[in-house]
């Protein structure tokens, strides 16, 4: 039997690996303007760490992860996102020693095993970017404004901000439980998800895309009307900091995540352009995180995006780069020539291709015609014993006579790149 990829993985092929780049590029840029460095953690790591940071009872514990127990009988998980494993670093390598301020970014495969569709993978890879040690809600605001600008920098007006407030350990138990009372009058009408969610992780009915369990949840209590005070100040802070910045943004009071650690804003990047995938970015406030894992009580907020959505909603966009000159021999005498000339001109940037079976001179053009060369030159006894060649500009053919040096060669391909 042939052997192919696992299922929900993808091969990212060279003419796609420049979008990839450029994505990944951006974000860096973005990301380090804002005072960010990268951190690279493992992609494994042990099991506990995630089912005591994502939550037991969320569907990516429950049914998505990949662990498995190794051969010293540890039980040891691909990770299924990145701030639990930068947040193990961080009390680990007790970054916050110095300066419990840390901002961090990193970007890398994750593994889910959910049911592959467009947008949705079971190895995908974020960008992610956490910031440590800041109560206030300027955290929030930058952290959004950093996000704002990325999707801005890439190009993209459409993923739109939408936020929101979990609250906290005070007054997020009271919500619940309101919330539940709404619930149980409707419990027949859930899905059997939900109606286990309704014991386990109530909230997370309002995110449920099933028919009958929308319908039922319209009218539901908000979570933004049982926030404590001091909730209730920092939502309406973290919204005073983004008019301020003139970020647009919507409030989702039903936008709830999959992922037990928040507290407090919660936010996405939505777009309407990828089907049920919508969210191509997403984060909050974990201020419990770090106590939670072992670490000091230092809070914690961040955000990680999807690279294979955002590659999907620039997939019209062109990133493959060409050879700026192609060099074609009439005989293999010529190619020793041709070899030297290429490597110099490889060493100065430009980029050449040649021939390099031997192949008929009308075989060679149309592979220079093939790999959209911007120019071509043959050489033949005559250019290699005068030192002297014509080049082609393949766009519209004209051709200029030079020597077949590297600062003639870069002074033609330069100028006409102006
Ligand atoms: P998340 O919402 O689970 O959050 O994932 C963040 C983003 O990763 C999603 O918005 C989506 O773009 C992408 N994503 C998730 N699952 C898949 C999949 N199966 N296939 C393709 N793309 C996917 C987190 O992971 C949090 N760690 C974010 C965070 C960082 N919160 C605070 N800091």
């Amino acid at each position: 039997m042939a052997l192919t990829a696992v299922k929900g993985c993808n091969d990212i092929l060279p003419g796609e690996s420049g979008r990839w780049q450029y994505i990944e590029q951006t974000a860096r840029r973005v990301f380090e303007l804002n005072g960010f460095g990268e951190i690279r953690v493992p992609i494994m790591e042990k099991t506990e760490l995630f089912c005591r940071s994502i939550g037991d009872a969320t569907d990516i514990v429950e049914k998505e992860m990949y662990s498995f127990i190794d051969k010293g009988e540890n039980s040891v998980t691909l990770r299924p996102e990145g701030t639990a494993g930068v947040m193990r670093a961080f009390i680990e390598r007790k970054l916050y020693a110095e300066d419990p301020i840390a901002k961090l970014y990193y970007m890398g495969p994750m593994f889910r095993y959910e049911r592959p569709q467009k947008g949705r993978y079971r190895q995908f890879h974020q960008i992610g970017a956490e910031i440590t040690g800041v109560n206030d809600p300027l955290a929030d605001a930058q952290v959004l404004n950093m996000l704002t600008l990325f999707f801005r920098e890439i190009g993209l007006t459409e993923p739109t901000l939408q936020i929101n407030s979990l609250g906290c350990h005070e007054c997020r138990p009271a919500y619940r439980s309101t919330l539940r009372g709404f619930l149980e009058e409707r419990m027949d009408h859930l899905c059997d998800d939900c109606k286990r969610r309704f014991a386990t992780n109530p909230l997370r009915t309002l995110d449920c895309k099933v028919p009958g369990c929308v319908e039922m949840t319209v009218g539901a209590p908000s979570v933004l009307d049982h926030l404590c005070s001091g909730c209730n100040d920092h939502f309406s802070r973290v919204r005073r900091y983004l008019d301020l910045s003139s970020t647009p943004y919507s409030i989702n009071s039903r936008m709830v995540r999959g992922l037990d650690y928040y507290t407090r804003t919660t936010f996405e990047m939505v777009t309407g352009l990828l089907g049920s995938q919508s969210a191509v970015a997403a984060g909050g406030r974990y201020d419990g995180l770090i106590s939670q894992l072992g670490g000091p009580n230092i809070p914690g907020i961040g955000f990680a995006m999807g690279l294979e959505r955002i590659a999907l909603l620039i997939s019209n966009q062109e990133f493959a780069s060409f050879p700026d000159l192609f060099i074609a021999t009439m005989g293999s005498g010529e190619r020793d020539v041709a070899f030297h000339l290429m490597d110099g001109l490889l060493k100065s940037g430009i980029r050449v291709e040649m021939d390099y079976e031997g192949k008929s001179l009308k075989s060679q053009m149309r592979r220079a015609d093939k790999l959209k060369s911007r120019y071509s030159v043959v050489i033949g006894e005559n250019e290699a014993a005068t030192g002297r060649a014509s080049f082609k500009r393949m766009s519209d053919g004209i051709q200029t006579d030079i020597p077949l040096t590297i600062n003639a060669i870069q002074l033609l391909i330069g100028k006409s790149q102006q």
